[in-house]
């Protein structure tokens, strides 16, 4: 019997000509393409990202898959149940199923949650994976700030999930990465003026794409709700390259 094949392809942050050329291949070769949604009216960042290199392909199913965001398990639990169901069929009939994810599918995706549950549900599945460009790395490029040289060392943080111990990460790493800041912006600033590393701290929503937005002084950011697709980078050393870089 034919083995199914679930297969992560990361598509990069946003700018399609950063999205690698095996994802591209592994795209078009697949039997099906999974594209992850917010709601039935949202259009997908990764399948927007991925659309026109891949093309049309004869033959090739495309299946929009709808996550809503919310973390109340009650609605989260149906959705991935008629995810599951929506994918089964096409693995246990031995297809290649490609699932598109924004940035790298092991950088805070759903893909990590579909991999691990990927051999419950079917237990000859095949898992690859295709890495992609992230926003842990596209952020610091459009800021003009590189993450670690030498010695230094870096963390990585999702904001969304509490910054209560932002000010013990900041004091003990030399390059903090907050990732999911839209909706904190106004605690992360006040970590960040407390612990004296306002200044050093760069602002980047929608790196790599038409709408790229970097701001180097937070202050003039205050209390606004920020674009999801955000994330602020703080360095602590300073570096003359990344004054140079764009932005207010
Ligand atoms: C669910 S995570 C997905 C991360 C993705 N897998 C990656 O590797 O970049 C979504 C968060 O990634 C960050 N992000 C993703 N793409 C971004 C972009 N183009 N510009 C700025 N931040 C981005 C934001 O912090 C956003 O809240």
């Amino acid at each position: 019997m034919k083995r199914g094949t679930l297969i992560g392809v990361g598509v990069g942050p946003g700018a399609p000509d950063l999205m690698t050329l095996r994802a591209v291949d592994v795209l078009r070769r697949a039997d099906v393409i999974a594209i992850p949604r917010r709601s039935e009216r949202d259009e997908s960042l990764a399948w927007r990202i991925a659309r026109d290199n891949v093309g049309e392909v004869a033959g090739q199913e495309r299946i929009f898959l709808t996550f809503p965001m919310t973390k109340e398990p009650e609605r989260l639990r149906p959705a991935w149940e008629r995810i599951f169901e929506a994918l089964g069929p096409h693995l246990l009939a031995g297809k290649r199923v490609a699932f598109v994810t924004e940035g790298d599918p092991f950088v805070y995706s759903t893909f990590i949650y579909l991999m691990d549950e990927a051999p419950r549900r079917w237990p000859a599945v095949e898992i690859e994976v295709v890495p992609g460009v992230s926003s842990l790395t596209a952020v610091p490029a459009a800021a003009r700030v590189p993450i670690a040289d030498g010695l230094e060392r870096v963390a990585l943080l999702p904001a969304t999930y509490g910054v209560d111990d932002l000010t013990r990460v900041l004091r003990e790493f030399d390059t903090v990465l907050l990732m999911k800041v839209g909706s904190v912006m106004p605690q992360v600033i006040a970590a960040l003026e407390q612990e004296g590393l306002l200044d050093r701290a760069v602002y980047v929503s929608k790196a790599t794409t038409g709408e790229e937005k970097v701001v180097r002084d937070l202050r003039s950011i205050g209390g606004e709700r920020c674009d999801y697709f955000s994330m602020v980078v703080i360095a602590k050393k300073e570096r003359s390259g990344a004054l140079k870089g764009a932005g207010r």
